[in-house]
C-alpha cells in the first residue's frame, strides 16, 4: 500500500448536525481499506441529495459527516486488494457516504475514500470538472435501467430494441446519463425537457424531444412513438417533479398499454396509482450493495471503455461555483434554488492550502 503524502492537509466541508450550514475544518487524510482508493479531489459536483440531507437528514443518521457523492481527481493511495487502479491514475468515482455513512467517503473534502468498484478512469482529454459531473447520476440510471426496468446489460452487439423508452426530465443530471445509456442499448429514446436543451439531447442520442410544458405533451409523445413503430412500454421519470410521474405513466398506458414499467427517481408520489403499470424507484447506492457486481462491471469496465471511445460523454454541462471547497455551501444553495441542464461543481486547489 502506498503511503498518503503528508504535505497537504485535508480541507473538509463538514455537516456537524442537521439542520446546519457546512463548516470548513481540517480533517485527517483518510487511509484506504483493502478495496479502497484515496483520491485527491480536483473537482467535486453537487447533487440534490446533498441539500436534501442538509435540510432533512435522510438517509444520513451519523454526524458529523461530509456530504458529496461525485469525486474526481488523482489517486494518491490504494488498498492492498486494489488491482484495477494505481497511484497517479486520473479517476472519477461515486463516493459512498450515503451508503456507508463514513465521513471519509464524502466528496466535499480534499481527499476522499472511494470503493474500487465505484471508480472509473477518465480519459486524458477529459477535465476533472467534466469527470465530476456524472458518477452518481450514472449509478442512478444504471440501477433504473438494468435493475428496475430489467433491461439486460450490453455485452456484445445489440439489435434495435422493440420498445421505445421514455425519459422524462432528460436535461437533468440523471436524465442525460439515462439518455446516453439507453441510446447505447439501441432504444429509441423519447425525452422531455425545456426547448433550450432539445438540440443537446438529440446530440446525446435522444430520438425525439418534447417540451414538458406543452399541455398536449403526452398525446404528442404517444403519436410520435406510434409513427416510429415503437410503442413505449418502458419509462424513467428521472426528476419526479410536479405531475411528471402522472404524465409519464399516462404515456406508457396510452402507448404500450398494460404491462409497462416505469421507474422513478424519487418515491412514488401519493394520490395517483396508474393501473397496469409496474412502478419502482431507483436507488443509486444499490450499485454498492445488492447490485455490487453490476456496479463493478459498470464503473470498472463499461463506463471506462465508453468514456475512452466517446460513446458516453460528460453531460450535462458544468458550471464552477468559485471559491474551492469553501464554496460547497454556495453550490448546495444554488442547486436548491434550481438549475436547468447544468451540474454545479467546486474545484479543489490542494497545493495552496
Ligand atoms: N434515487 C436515487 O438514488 C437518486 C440519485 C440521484 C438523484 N436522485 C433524484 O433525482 C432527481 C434528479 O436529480 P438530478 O441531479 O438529475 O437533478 P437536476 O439535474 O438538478 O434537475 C434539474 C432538471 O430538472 C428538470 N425538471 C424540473 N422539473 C421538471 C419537470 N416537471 N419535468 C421535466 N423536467 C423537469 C429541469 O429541466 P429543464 O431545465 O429542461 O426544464 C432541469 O434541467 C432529484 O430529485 C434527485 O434527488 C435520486
Amino acid at each position: 500500500m502506498a503511503t498518503v503524502p503528508k504535505s497537504y492537509g485535508n480541507v473538509a466541508a463538514v455537516l456537524e448536525q442537521i439542520p446546519a450550514r457546512l463548516k470548513i475544518i481540517d480533517r485527517p487524510i483518510p487511509k484506504p481499506g483493502p478495496d479502497e482508493i484515496v483520491v485527491r479531489n480536483h473537482a467535486i459536483a453537487a447533487n440534490p441529495a446533498d441539500w436534501k440531507i442538509q435540510d432533512y437528514g435522510f438517509p444520513i443518521t451519523k454526524f458529523p459527516t461530509v456530504l458529496g457523492s461525485d469525486s474526481c481527481g488523482v489517486i494518491v493511495a490504494i488498498g492492498d486488494s486494489v488491482t484495477k487502479f494505481k497511484v497517479r491514475d486520473r479517476v472519477a468515482g461515486f463516493a459512498g457516504v450515503i451508503y456507508n455513512q463514513d465521513i471519509n467517503h464524502g466528496a466535499f473534502q480534499s481527499y476522499t475514500l472511494l470503493r474500487d468498484i465505484a471508480t472509473t478512469k477518465i480519459p486524458d482529454n477529459m477535465s476533472f470538472e467534466e469527470g465530476s459531473v456524472f458518477p452518481m447520476a450514472m449509478a442512478t440510471s444504471l440501477i433504473a435501467l438494468h435493475v428496475c426496468l430489467g433491461i439486460p446489460r450490453s455485452t456484445g452487439p445489440i439489435t434495435p430494441q422493440q420498445s421505445g423508452l421514455l425519459i422524462w426530465g432528460a436535461s437533468s443530471s440523471v436524465g442525460t446519463s439515462a439518455v446516453q445509456l439507453a441510446r447505447n442499448l439501441r432504444f429509441k429514446v423519447f425525452a422531455t425537457a425545456s426547448p433550450a436543451h432539445h438540440q443537446t439531447l438529440k446530440s446525446l442520442g435522444a430520438f425525439e424531444v418534447f417540451d414538458y410544458h406543452d399541455s398536449s405533451v403526452v398525446d404528442k409523445i404517444v403519436a410520435a412513438a406510434k409513427s416510429a413503430g415503437t410503442p413505449i412500454t418502458l419509462g424513467f421519470d428521472s426528476v419526479t417533479e410536479g405531475i411528471s410521474f402522472k404524465q409519464a405513466a399516462d404515456v406508457l398506458t396510452a402507448s404500450g398499454g398494460k404491462g409497462g414499467k416505469l421507474v422513478l427517481a424519487l418515491p412514488q408520489p401519493e394520490g395517483y396509482a396508474p393501473e397496469g403499470i409496474e412502478i419502482s424507484q431507483t436507488i443509486a447506492a444499490r450499485s454498492f450493495m445488492d447490485q455490487a457486481e453490476l456496479g463493478k462491471w459498470f464503473f470498472n469496465d463499461y463506463l471506462q471503455d465508453c468514456l475512452a471511445n466517446g460513446s458516453i460523454v460528460s453531460a450535462p454541462r458544468f458550471e464552477v461555483v468559485p471559491g474551492g471547497i469553501q464554496a460547497a455551501q454556495n453550490a448546495l444553495d444554488k442547486l436548491k434554488a434550481g438549475v436547468s441542464g447544468t451540474k454545479l461543481v467546486v474545484t479543489v486547489d490542494c497545493g495552496h492550502h
